[in-house]
């Protein structure tokens, strides 16, 4: 019955780890499939991920996706109700944010608002915290909205930085959370809002 199920698409543009765990997560789930990857780096690791689980796959360009239709057409032709950023580093536009009101959600390296917006992605972020001497970081999982890194928490979880820390080091403990924790919350999420009759 997958015309019940809701179809997520996640957005990604790196390695894909997250959106493998996330893959893997909902792999005969009753209620949620991975429908499509978008990605905007032809090449990336994630589209390997993609192919590897027979998961069609969107490659994006910037002037369709910021002064076109931003794809909009193309999700509603795979049916797509649900969108996550896992590792995706362009803003979404406001037009898929309309489309996609309240659905859209993505994960950020590190405990917003601390470490946010432009050009704050992957190691520039675990550079800055241990730059700064911060003895804490984490994840934050929240609504995406017109601003970067901005949307409603949904999630933090916290974990230690040691001062013998290097943004790689700092990195595989945060993903290690991320793995742990995003498609879990991917899941309630989108279970709630299926149960109310919201998608
Ligand atoms: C993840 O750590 C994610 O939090 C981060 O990119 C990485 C992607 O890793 N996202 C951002 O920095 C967004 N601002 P992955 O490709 O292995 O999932």
């Amino acid at each position: 019955m997958s015309s019940n199920k809701v179809h997520l698409a996640i957005f990604a543009s790196g390695a894909g780890s997250n959106a493998k765990k996330i893959i893997g997560h909902f792999n005969h789930h009753p209620g949620i499939t991975v429908s499509l990857i978008v990605c905007n780096k032809p090449g990336a690791g994630v589209l390997k991920i993609a192919a590897d689980h027979n998961i069609p796959f969107l490659t994006i360009e910037k002037e369709t996706f910021f002064r076109g239709n931003a794809y909009i057409d193309e999700l509603r032709a795979y049916n797509i109700n649900f969108i996550v950023l896992a590792g995706f580093l362009w803003k979404i536009p406001e037009k898929l944010i309309k489309a996609y009101q309240g659905n859209i959600i993505n994960i950020h390296p590190a405990l917003l608002p601390k470490y946010g917006g432009k050009g704050m992605y992957g190691s520039f972020v675990h550079e800055a915290v241990i730059r700064d001497k911060e003895t804490q970081s984490g994840i934050t999982i929240h609504f995406v909205d017109e601003l970067y890194d901005h949307g409603d928490h949904i999630l933090q979880v916290t974990c230690p930085v040691y001062p013998s820390d290097t943004p790689a080091l700092l990195a595989q403990r945060i993903h290690a959370l991320e793995h742990e924790y995003f498609p879990a919350t991917v899941e309630k999420v989108v279970m709630e809002k299926k149960n109310a009759g919201a998608l």
